[in-house]
């Protein structure tokens, strides 16, 4: 595919100062802004909800990343498009109707994701890829930052570029949890085209150049 998305996770960013964490990511010259959504239920975590996303995108015209952490996705994807996501990606695993939840995001207007926790086979997508922007295969079990990456979630990666090209299909491959320097280059060998990072990106001392050593990690 094209050249790596990087999209720092806010996760890991100072809840009290998420302006703050924008300009940040906006001055390290990343490419998209990740934003967790737990709801407490699916993943053991609570973050924010759409009103974040809604005052965060007055101070932004960045690509906002939704990432939906949430049981009953539904209910909520929605208020998210209207408060100014870019994407909104869900996870199969709490949806019962994922086909028809990517195909109300997509008539909302915005690129419609879906994500695996590591316990679920890429197998488990096939019927939907069709109808997917974004595939963000989880590489540590979701809930919080600073994990490390589980090496076999980067074998569904594999596979799913398999597909892709196999069906000829044209979404995007993310990869969420324990990414950093070390590991930035498998992933993006395996096929992820969008590598997102929390810990990594909060704590490196210099963020333009993480992002470019991590967007550069596949040449
Ligand atoms: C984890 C979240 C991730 C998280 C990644 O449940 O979905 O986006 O921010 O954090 P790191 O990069 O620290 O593993
Ligand atoms: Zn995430």
């Amino acid at each position: 595919m094209g050249k790596t998305l990087i999209a720092p996770s806010v996760l890991s960013a100072d809840f009290a100062d998420f302006s703050g964490a924008l300009v940040q990511i906006e001055e390290s010259l990343a490419d998209w802004v990740h934003l967790d959504v737990m709801d407490g239920q699916f993943v053991p975590n609570l973050t924010f909800g759409p009103k974040l996303v809604q005052d965060l995108r007055k101070r932004s015209r960045m690509f906002f990343d939704v990432h939906l952490m949430v049981q009953t996705p539904e209910r909520i994807a929605g208020a998210f498009a209207v408060a100014g996501a870019d994407s909104i990606t869900f996870h199969l695993e709490t949806a019962v109707h994922p086909h028809r939840l990517l195909q109300e995001i997509r008539g909302m207007g915005k690129k419609a994701g879906i994500s695996i926790v590591p316990s679920t086979p890429a197998s488990a997508l096939s019927e939907v890829l069709p109808c997917v922007d974004l595939v963000l295969v989880m590489t540590v079990n979701p809930g919080f930052g600073g994990q490390e990456l589980i090496p076999e979630c980067l074998d569904k990666v594999l596979s799913l570029a398999q597909e892709r090209k196999r069906r000829g299909l044209d979404f995007l491959l993310s990869v969420d949890g324990g990414i950093y320097e070390k590991n930035a280059a498998t992933a993006i060998a395996a096929g992820t085209d969008v590598l997102v990072a929390g810990s990594a990106f909060f704590n490196a001392p210099d963020k333009v150049a993480f992002v470019r050593q991590l967007r550069g990690s596949g040449d």
